[in-house]
């Protein structure tokens, strides 16, 4: 099984990046997980930039999300919605709709703040985004408030109540990857 971790922020000390080390740390050691770093490179959307010709790292967002059976994204909130640059990014994706590289792909969202709220609003509105776009969102939710609070000098979580919730969000996602697979297989058969 394969992981992909999307940080929705760009910065080197990103506590959203953090939190997706963290959750790297919960996965049995069969899951391979991968760290996505090519999301500042995409460009804005310019539907007629899109199609056989899209830009290369659009391409490589696109392959990286196939190559995965399961997608964990770490949310900053700007203005209490989701980051522009991790929206566009998704826009990408989505197209075209019917085959996009994300439809019926499990999907988890989590968030750091630094303020009081981990968050939340951006998180919902990503759950929101990411269902139009027809991924299948896992019904889980890690807010880290303050986030500067939660993790030590090295940048490790170590908010023990954070750390089960991100231990249950991260089993959850490898549950419904595993359904997913299971389902998959039936089917072949019958
Ligand atoms: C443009 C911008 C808008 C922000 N808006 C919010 C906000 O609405 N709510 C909030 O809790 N924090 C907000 N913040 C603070 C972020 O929570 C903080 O910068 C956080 O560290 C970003 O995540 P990162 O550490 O992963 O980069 C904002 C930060 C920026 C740069």
């Amino acid at each position: 099984m394969k992981i992909l971790g999307i940080s929705g922020s760009l910065r080197r000390e990103s506590y959203n990046t953090k939190l997706l080390r963290a959750a790297e740390e919960l996965l049995p050691a069969e899951v391979e997980f991968e760290l996505y770093d090519g999301l500042k490179a995409i460009p804005p959307y310019d539907e007629e930039d899109d199609g056989e010709d899209a830009p290369e790292s659009v391409t490589a967002l696109r392959e990286a999300i196939a190559e995965a059976d399961g997608i964990l994204i770490a949310t900053p909130e700007y203005n209490s919605s989701v980051p522009g640059h991790l929206k566009n990014s998704l826009d990408w994706v989505s197209r075209p709709l019917a085959t996009n590289t994300l439809r019926n792909k499990p999907v988890v969202v989590v968030g750091a703040s630094t303020g009081a709220f981990g968050a939340v609003w951006a998180q919902a509105e990503l759950r929101k985004v990411l269902a139009a776009i027809g991924a299948r969102v896992v019904d889980a939710e890690v807010a880290v408030g303050h986030a500067p609070t939660r993790f030590d000098d090295s940048g490790r979580l170590v908010d023990e109540n954070l750390l089960s919730d991100l231990e249950e969000t991260v089993e959850a996602l490898t549950d419904e990857v595993r359904e997913r697979s299971l389902f998959a297989l039936t089917n072949i058969r019958s």
